[in-house]
């Protein structure tokens, strides 16, 4: 054994990282507020800073130091940018338990404890967002990978169809489009459906776009409703979609990436009236559910379904003849080694019960409220639409801003505010105008964090709108 190895896998030298490490955690969770919720660098700074460390080979708590200062807070109360959740503490702990036992979660001989929780996790949270007692489903690695994963198995579950396709609303989000592609389905696999002024899909036009594409000699195979958008935090009417999907024999998935948590609030349930309609649910943990990314549940109505994707044999790892072998989890899921994710939600459940979800569902919600209160006090200030949830888009739109000038005055709002560090907020395009973009994912944000921000935003927008004047 050289001296080198035993230095990398000595116990010792991982229990003095290991407590300094927390207490470097701990410390950043403690003063995370008096940072800049957004430490800006250019690529090519970036690139240089860690270079620069790598050539001077240093210690890990100094490179655990250079990756906290030049990250983005998700901890800080203005960060308000892209819907990514500032995870439990105890969530991440769990990670490093997941990551030193690296047992891979494949086979259940390789991954036992992983498995059995991972099939408690998926139980709990099945009957959580109110599916039959049939459900099942499994953990994978991300939204766009479960959306994938929950078509293809709508279109094994269909057989072989002249021209398939699938209707979906037209501001879903983009991985549905890459789904039907990666599916061989072409141009022509998606029907985008139209949205009212809320981005909704008008259930209305649901049924003459299947019957027309029906006549054109294609094969609708599954309906998609997002719940919620990813751009403006819309729910799709889930009841009545799932009405249509069943009148015409279509799949229907429910795309709760963001927003299917909400089910577990009595407060804001009624957005996903009818989610116990859909065949398939995906539902990312990383959104709304306190956990580190990436850990997405994908969820099957009928359980059997959850077989049916990726049915195929692999002597060495799975037993022939065993359909519904749930503990060797790799005949599901898209991956064969997979981490342990069950294990970052199941310490969540198993210290606090669900009402921890509950009450971070309510918490951001009710900011989401608190943001659309204050920015209709604002006359210089246009909110899209009454957020359904914690995603909130609003732009700058003073008087004597032409309309024309409007898209480009954004931006650069955005721009400065992401330079100056201080806050995170985004940008998105609505109908093809420029907003301003807030997911409050940080339940300890403040109506003060979010006066501070438009505060910034306003005073942004009236210097610019005052240099065009001096400009001319
Ligand atoms: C509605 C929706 N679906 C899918 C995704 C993709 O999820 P992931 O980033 O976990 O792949 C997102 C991400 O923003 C989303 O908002």
């Amino acid at each position: 054994m050289t001296e080198l190895l035993t230095r990398a896998y000595s116990p010792g030298g991982f229990r003095k990282q290991g407590h300094a490490l927390i207490d470097q955690l701990a410390d950043y969770l403690e003063d995370v507020n008096r940072l800049p919720a957004n430490p800006y660098a250019t690529p090519e700074e970036s690139l240089e800073r860690f270079r620069q460390i790598l050539d001077r080979r240093t210690t890990p708590h100094d490179v655990f130091a250079e990756v906290i200062a030049e990250s983005v807070h998700l901890h800080h109360p203005e960060y308000m940018g892209h819907q990514v959740v500032p995870p439990a503490p105890v969530a991440a702990l769990s990670d490093l338990v997941s990551s030193l036992l690296n047992t891979g979660m494949a086979v259940f001989e390789m991954g036992r404890p992983g498995t059995a929780m991972e099939k408690l996790v998926i139980e709990r949270f099945a009957s959580l967002l109110g599916l039959a007692p049939t459900a099942d489903g499994f953990l994978t690695s991300g939204g766009s990978l479960a959306n994938l994963t929950a078509l293809l198995c709508a279109r094994a579950k269909h057989g072989p169809a002249d021209r398939p396709c699938l209707l979906v609303s037209e501001h879903a989000h983009y991985c549905i489009e890459r789904a039907v592609r990666v599916m061989g389905w072409g141009e022509e696999g998606i029907i985008h459906l139209p949205t009212d002024a809320e981005l909704r899909v008008r259930v209305d036009q649901v049924r003459p776009l299947i019957e027309q594409a029906r006549q054109e000699g294609r094969t609708p195979i599954a309906l998609v409703g997002s719940a919620c958008t990813t751009a403006t935090g819309t729910f799709d009417p889930l009841e009545e979609l799932g009405q249509v999907a069943t009148n015409y024999g279509l799949w229907f998935h429910v795309d709760g990436a963001h927003g299917a948590a909400v089910r577990l609030s009595p407060q804001h349930r009624h957005l996903v009236r009818g989610l116990e309609r859909a065949d398939s649910v995906t539902l990312d943990f990383h959104k709304m559910l306190m956990v580190p990314a990436i850990t997405t549940g994908l969820f099957f109505r009928d359980g059997k379904d959850a077989y049916r994707t990726f049915h195929q044999r692999a002597e060495y790892l799975l037993t022939e003849g065993i359909d519904e072998d749930w503990s060797n989890i790799a005949k599901r899921s898209f991956e064969c080694t997979k981490r342990m994710l069950s294990l970052r939600v199941f310490t969540l459940l198993s210290a606090y019960g669900p009402q921890v979800f509950q009450d971070y569902v309510d918490g951001v919600a009710n900011l989401g409220s608190e943001l659309a209160r204050l920015i209709r006090q604002q006359p210089d200030l246009e909110l899209f639409m009454q957020p359904d949830i914690n995603i909130v888009c609003f732009r700058f739109v003073h008087v004597s801003l032409p309309a024309i000038s409007r898209d480009g005055v954004n931006e650069m709002i955005r721009d400065r505010l992401t330079r100056s560090g201080q806050t995170y907020i985004v940008q998105t395009r609505i109908n093809g105008q420029v907003y301003l973009r807030c997911t409050l994912t940080n339940p300890f944000t403040t109506v003060g964090n979010l006066e501070k921000m438009l505060l910034k935003v306003a005073s942004i927008g009236h210097d610019l709108t005052a240099l065009r004047y001096r400009i001319g």
